[in-house]
């Protein structure tokens, strides 16, 4: 281990640790599920939500109680919706690029090289643009309770990438949105959107040949180990809107209401610090089983700029032309 990752491996460890998944609900207290499709331990979204449980389950003991399950166990990222509106699981973080069923503009995040970081992405969700679009979820029964960050996306696939022409001729898993769909496209590549748990026999078996995931989803999924690398492209941010249905928090007493918001606006503040750390933890353990990492040069990851950029004009309408000025000015310089 390097020095940044032992010191960075030394701060994440700071933070309060979350011991277990789910705590025995007792009769009489009103219970959260939480429904996750990634990893719990040593992923940014699992932690923070591990964190979360553990402290209304200590804080509120007697009143509330909260249960986190991950790794798909109990719905994907589309069922969740219905699931969470039948009263079967109280809350969930889809990722933004989720929501297309709902509204478009969450779609921007996958625009590529529109944030150079997850730290100008977390200074654009700061913003009042970025603010009101956990409203987009309302008129569909659903609360927008805040954003939880994972890190950017890197590519991989089953032979080395290193410039825009080598994905063509290959098929990529996809999540469900149109421009990741229309990314791959544009390079000749073709799309496959699959539930985030099919991801890695897709790959193992080879019916897709690349994908595009956070250093996080990647090791915790072992989806370095049927790829014959990583590319390390930092160049689409992925991060999660967390909602809960309307009608279970309108049935909350308000003291309880605003208690557990409390509790989630500061494990949210306090966990969002470390999706980064978290990443490059994640990055360091794929170094450390010498998969390849492709490092670009400047002028390689200006061919992959340039070669996404007809994406801006092809998806400037459905998102608006404002949220993407927004996004680029939040840049702190
Ligand atoms: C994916 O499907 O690749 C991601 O949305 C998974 C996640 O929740 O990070």
């Amino acid at each position: 281990m390097s020095f940044v990752t032992r010191t960075l491996a030394a701060a994440f460890l700071a933070l309060p640790l979350a011991t277990q998944a789910n705590a025995n609900c007792d009769a009489g207290e009103t219970k959260v599920v939480m429904s996750i499709v990634t990893a719990l331990q040593g992923h940014p979204k699992g932690e923070t939500a591990l964190a979360l449980a553990d402290r209304v389950n200590s804080q509120m003991n007697g009143r509330m109680c909260m249960e986190v399950y991950g790794n798909s166990e109990l719905y994907n990222d589309i069922d969740v919706f219905q699931a969470m509106l039948d009263g079967k699981v109280q809350m969930a973080a889809p990722s933004l690029s989720r929501f297309s069923a709902y509204t478009q503009k969450l779609q921007m995040f996958d625009l590529p090289f529109l944030f150079d970081d997850p730290i100008h992405a977390m200074d654009f969700l700061a913003t009042d643009a970025a603010k009101s679009l956990k409203n987009e979820v309302r008129p569909a029964g659903f609360v927008g309770m805040g954003f939880w960050t994972n890190g950017m996306r890197q590519i991989s696939a089953t032979r080395p990438l290193r410039k825009p022409a080598d994905v063509a001729g290959l098929t990529f898993r996809v999540q469900p949105s149109d421009i990741l769909e229309a990314q791959f496209r544009l390079l000749g590549a073709d799309p496959k959107r699959l539930a985030f748990s099919k991801v890695y026999d897709a790959l193992a078996s080879g019916e897709v040949q690349g994908q595009q995931n956070t250093w996080s989803n990647i090791y915790t999924k072992d989806f370095h180990t049927v790829q014959s690398g990583v590319t390390e492209s930092n160049h689409s941010y992925l991060g999660y809107l967390v909602v809960m249905p309307q009608a279970f928090l309108d049935s909350l007493n308000p003291t309880d209401r605003e208690e557990f918001i409390g509790l989630f606006e500061l494990t949210t503040h306090e966990y969002n610090r470390f999706a980064f750390e978290t990443n490059q933890l994640r990055r360091q353990d794929i170094l450390d089983e010498e998969v390849m990492v492709v490092r670009l040069t400047d002028e390689e990851k200006q061919a992959w700029r340039d070669a996404f950029a007809p994406l801006y004009d092809q998806f400037s309408g459905v998102i608006g032309q404002d949220l993407i000025d927004a996004a680029r000015n939040a840049k702190q310089k």
